[in-house]
């Protein structure tokens, strides 16, 4: 599939040519910002911006906070403190990180389902949802180890649990623990590395996004409608999209001002609503929290973790086959990794020929029951392990494998699915009007 039509940049002066010549990055920016974009992208497609936001606001918060922070286990929580109360604006800035992390995945969430809903992870756009969900994985790892760095005793127990689940991988697990710790056991190698790792990962994060970004511009962007920008010329393309610059730029920004009023005022109000109060208790290896959580945003997949125990036939069945090798707890750990790995296979195990959910009656339902189902999880993760939380994690652990490895194939063989409007210009004039845009109107071109 080539890409949208569209015209290219054209140097006019003579520094503009000589440096064309040997540097084309004016035209790159350009390109990049008056790419053709579907005109009828709704507010989902809000989360990409948001995310770039995100990043760049956690990059800039945690140099500054690198500046005052010392990752030594005697003094990384009097660090935290002191940037708290001593530091100029330190409280601010810390809170600002804080719960940056948490808007960052507020927002990466809501892309996920964003993408699951409307197919975007589809064919041709494997490659953008892949790099996607290495992004997802990155993100996880950093807010992981950035949690560990206030050591505060949910930062220090936390740390070892889930260190600890890599103890549980056969032969070679207690090895790799160790090895990922620098020491047995969590202590200062384990926060010096984990510090380390935490300020580099973010740029790499920084370099998979301008890869996916380069992919769905060669791929062109999804829509609601899930019906590709026509391509046969110039002109047919710009009845289907606007130029990024100024349409969604300026979308974009009022979306982001508003989430920003929320940020703010939860920044500003309740800046520590999100997180647990044991964490402002400096570790005690000795003194362990009688319940161990993990940050909001790990619940689900924690949910689905502690969801296999030893008593579930499944894991029953898998340690007798396996002569015993995969234990209910390396199960555990296999189900977590594999609930993501799943995700990551969506592309191939969709097997509809319609895109987008707004035509597909079985799959909206399904659909719904996904995001219920990860709420559920979400909220399961944070109980005890007793009944009927046990339960209730196991069903809605099931449906989570459910969804994609056998609804998603099938429902692409019975479902039959819904008209979609044969181009993106009839979806925008059924929703807008045709004043001005309609097929009777000259054909806008970008420039108009
Ligand atoms: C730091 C994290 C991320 C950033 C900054 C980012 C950025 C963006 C941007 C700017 C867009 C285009 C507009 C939009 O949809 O808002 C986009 C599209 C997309 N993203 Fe992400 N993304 C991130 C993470 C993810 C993750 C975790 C996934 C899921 C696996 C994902 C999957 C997709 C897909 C499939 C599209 C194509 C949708 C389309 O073309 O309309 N992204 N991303």
């Amino acid at each position: 599939m080539g890409g949208i039509p569209h015209d290219h940049y054209e140097p006019k002066s003579g520094g503009e040519k000589w440096l064309h010549k040997r540097l084309p990055v004016v035209g790159l920016l350009y390109d990049t910002l008056m790419i053709p974009t579907p005109k009828n992208l709704n507010w989902m497609w809000i989360w990409g911006i948001v995310l770039t936001f995100t990043l760049v606001l956690q990059i800039v918060t945690g140099v500054v906070l690198v500046m005052h922070y010392t990752p030594h286990v005697d003094m990384a929580f009097a660090s935290i403190e002191h940037i708290m109360r001593n530091v100029n604006g330190g409280h601010m800035i810390r809170y600002f990180h804080m719960n940056g992390a948490s808007l960052f995945f507020v927002a990466v969430y809501a892309h996920i389902f964003r993408g699951l809903y409307y197919g975007s992870y589809k064919a041709p756009r494997e490659v953008t949802w892949i790099i996607g969900m290495l992004i997802y994985l990155l993100m996880m790892g950093t807010a992981f180890m950035g949690y560990v760095l206030p050591w505060g005793q949910m930062s220090f127990h936390g740390t070892a649990v889930i260190t600890g689940l890599f103890g549980a991988i056969p032969f070679i697990g207690e090895s790799i623990q160790t090895w990922l710790l620098g020491a047995s056991a969590v202590g200062q190698p384990a926060l010096n590395r984990f510090f380390s790792l935490h300020y580099l990962l973010p740029f790499v994060i920084a370099g998979l996004v301008i890869v996916h970004i380069w992919a769905f511009h060669t791929t062109g962007n999804n829509n609601p409608t899930g019906v590709e920008v026509r391509r046969t010329s110039k002109e047919e393309a710009a009845r289907d999209t606007l130029p990024f610059w100024p349409y969604f730029v300026i979308k974009d920004l009022f979306a982001l001002a508003i989430i920003m009023v929320v940020f703010l005022a939860v920044v500003g109000f309740m800046p520590n609503y999100l997180g647990h109060p044991d964490n402002y208790i400096e570790a005690n290896a000795l003194a362990t929290p009688a319940h161990i959580v993990p940050e909001w945003y790990f619940l689900p997949f924690y949910a689905i973790l502690r969801a296999f125990t030893a008593d579930v036939w499944v894991v029953m069945l898998v340690e007798w086959i396996s002569f015993g090798i995969i234990d209910a707890k390396f199960f555990g750990v296999l189900a977590m990794f594999g609930a993501i790995a799943v995700m990551a296979l969506a592309p191939w195990l969709d097997t509809s020929s319609v895109r987008s959910g707004r035509y597909r009656p079985m799959f909206k339902m399904w659909f719904a029951v996904l995001v219920i189902d990860f709420i559920v999880l979400m909220w399961v993760g944070a109980q005890e392990a007793k009944f009927p939380y046990d339960w209730i994690s196991l069903i809605a652990s099931t449906y989570w494998f459910a969804y994609f490895l056998v609804i998603l194939p099938l429902l692409g063989i019975i479902e039959k699915p819904d008209a979609q409007p044969a181009t993106i210009e009839d979806d925008f004039n059924a929703h807008y009007g045709t004043a001005g845009h309609g097929a009777d109107a000259p054909a806008t071109t970008p420039a108009e």
